[in-house]
């Protein structure tokens, strides 16, 4: 079967050419949750290049989770300025409030019971923080998956499923983020560059001979 052949693929791949992110430090599948999670809010609705000077100055500000649940709401809010989308900082804080009376969630599941926290956060949080086995499912999760099987359409049921086939049970967080950076910087919307892909010799899109038709746009 080609599937530990494609796991070791990407995952050799990210190992070797994955991007140096700040939230990356530490012992994969044991990083710091705080510094994931903060990650993973800001990255919501800001791409990495733009979110990192405002990652380092929001850690700068408040450090730990501690820091941030005793912080007035205002001061949260000025920390965020430029990062928009302003409920993402107060959930935030709310969230760090629990978060600093019960101790941080040990699943998925607990992570999703927090404001601010859905399906896509809880899963990255957990895989990254605790080595739990789930697998995330973003824009870039699902351009990926869609050319690898020359899928035109991926409903969010399809891309869930092979998204859950694929994650690699022996290093789930490394995975999650391998498929997100080869979707930034080489499984690109238009003009993927395939001589560099890691997944070339398994990709039905780029047998196809036009990879970049996948996904087809969205009708709408
Ligand atoms: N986008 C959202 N979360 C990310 C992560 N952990 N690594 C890279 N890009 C991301």
């Amino acid at each position: 079967h080609e599937l530990p052949a494609l796991r070791r693929a990407l995952l050799e791949w990210f190992d070797a050419s994955g991007r140096e992110l700040p939230w990356r430090a530490g012992p994969e599948g044991g990083r710091d949750p705080y510094r994931v999670w903060v990650a993973e809010i800001l990255l919501q609705q800001t791409q990495v290049a733009r979110g990192l000077g405002y990652y380092e100055r929001f850690l700068d500000a408040f450090p730990d989770v501690h820091a941030l649940a005793a912080a007035p709401e205002a001061e949260v809010l000025k920390a965020w300025e430029g990062c928009g989308y302003y409920a993402r900082a107060r959930n935030l804080r709310r969230a760090a409030q629990i978060v600093a009376a019960q101790g941080f969630p040990g699943s998925s599941e607990g992570w999703l019971a927090l404001p601010g926290v859905g399906p896509y956060t809880a899963a990255a949080i957990s895989s990254l923080a605790h080595g739990e086995a789930k697998a995330v499912n973003d824009g870039n999760v699902r351009r990926v998956l869609s050319r690898l099987s020359a899928q035109p359409a991926p409903t969010e049921r399809w891309v869930q499923a092979r998204a859950d086939a694929l994650l690699d049970p022996a290093r789930p967080g490394a995975w999650n983020e391998a498929l997100m950076d080869l979707g930034a910087t080489v499984c690109t919307p238009r003009a993927p560059r395939c001589g560099l892909c890691p997944l070339a010799a398994f990709c039905a899109a780029r047998a196809s001979g036009d990879p970049a038709a996948y996904p087809a746009p969205k009708v709408r």
